[in-house]
């Protein structure tokens, strides 16, 4: 059975990561086209700067750590034999902290700077700035940026999601609110004899695109419903 996951900003919220567009969503007081465009660099690279610097720091502190649903999909991973691709949205690491090998981060990757010239990705832990020297050249300063994926760029991977997309014969999309593409319409690439799962704790505008919905918190519907899989 090859299988295919997506994962968004839910299956971290229980982790201390907020979401986007929850009560506590990290959009709130921030317009998204001031923090996370092409434009909005070039416009405002502080302000850009600082919100992704924050959310660095906080991913980075102790109490942010891997929940019960990273972790069953890590273990479902190392003791699954066909196809696995683990699709991400999120630009935390939590699913590499867990364990998951197969990840493909569309969105970029926090912990990971860019060279606005050459492209070159950078492991990166500390503050951007636009005072930043160049790893490679520290008489370059402030030609890095969070390697995250903004509205109006392309994500990482789709020639790799849409060709596991049809081989799959289990999707499961977990904690997505399935607005923003292409990662909501991933569902409609799948095969139709594709077995296709949408664990959120609420309904999404591509719920009816699903075979199967499970309602309720990652955390406690991933296990069990891996563990189910597995089982039969
Ligand atoms: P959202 O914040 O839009 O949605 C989070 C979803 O998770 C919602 O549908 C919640 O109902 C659900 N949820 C929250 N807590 C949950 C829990 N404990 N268990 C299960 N479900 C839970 O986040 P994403 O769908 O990931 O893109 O957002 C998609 C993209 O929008 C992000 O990757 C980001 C953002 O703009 C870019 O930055 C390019």
């Amino acid at each position: 059975m090859n299988v295919l996951i997506l994962t968004g900003a839910g299956i971290s919220a229980e982790s201390g990561v907020p979401t986007f567009r929850g009560e506590d969503g990290l959009w709130e007081g921030h317009r998204l086209d001031e923090v996370a465009t092409p434009s909005a660099f070039e416009r405002n690279p502080h302000l850009v700067h600082r919100f992704y610097n924050e959310r660095r720091r906080s991913l980075l502190s102790e109490s942010v750590q891997p929940n019960a649903a990273h972790i069953a999909l890590a273990e479902f991973e190392a003791a699954h034999h066909d196809e696995f691709l683990l699709v991400t949205q999120n630009i935390d690491d939590l699913h590499y902290r867990a364990g998951s090998r197969n990840v493909l981060s569309m969105h970029g990757e926090l912990l990971k700077a860019k060279c606005l010239d050459s492209g070159e990705v950078f492991p990166w832990q500390e503050d951007l700035t636009m005072e930043t020297p160049h790893p490679r050249d520290p008489s370059q300063q402030g030609r890095l940026r969070p390697h995250v994926v903004w509205f109006g760029e392309m994500p990482f991977g789709l020639d790799l999601i849409s060709t596991a997309a049809q081989s799959a014969d289990l999707f499961v999309a977990i904690g997505t609110s399935a607005v923003v593409y292409p990662a909501a319409g991933i569902v409609d690439l799948t095969r139709a004899d594709c077995r296709t799962v949408e664990i959120n704790l609420d309904d999404t505008p591509q719920s009816t695109a699903f075979d199967e919905s499970i309602r309720g918190k990652a955390s406690v519907e991933v296990p069990k419903f891996l563990r189910q899989l597995t089982a039969t």
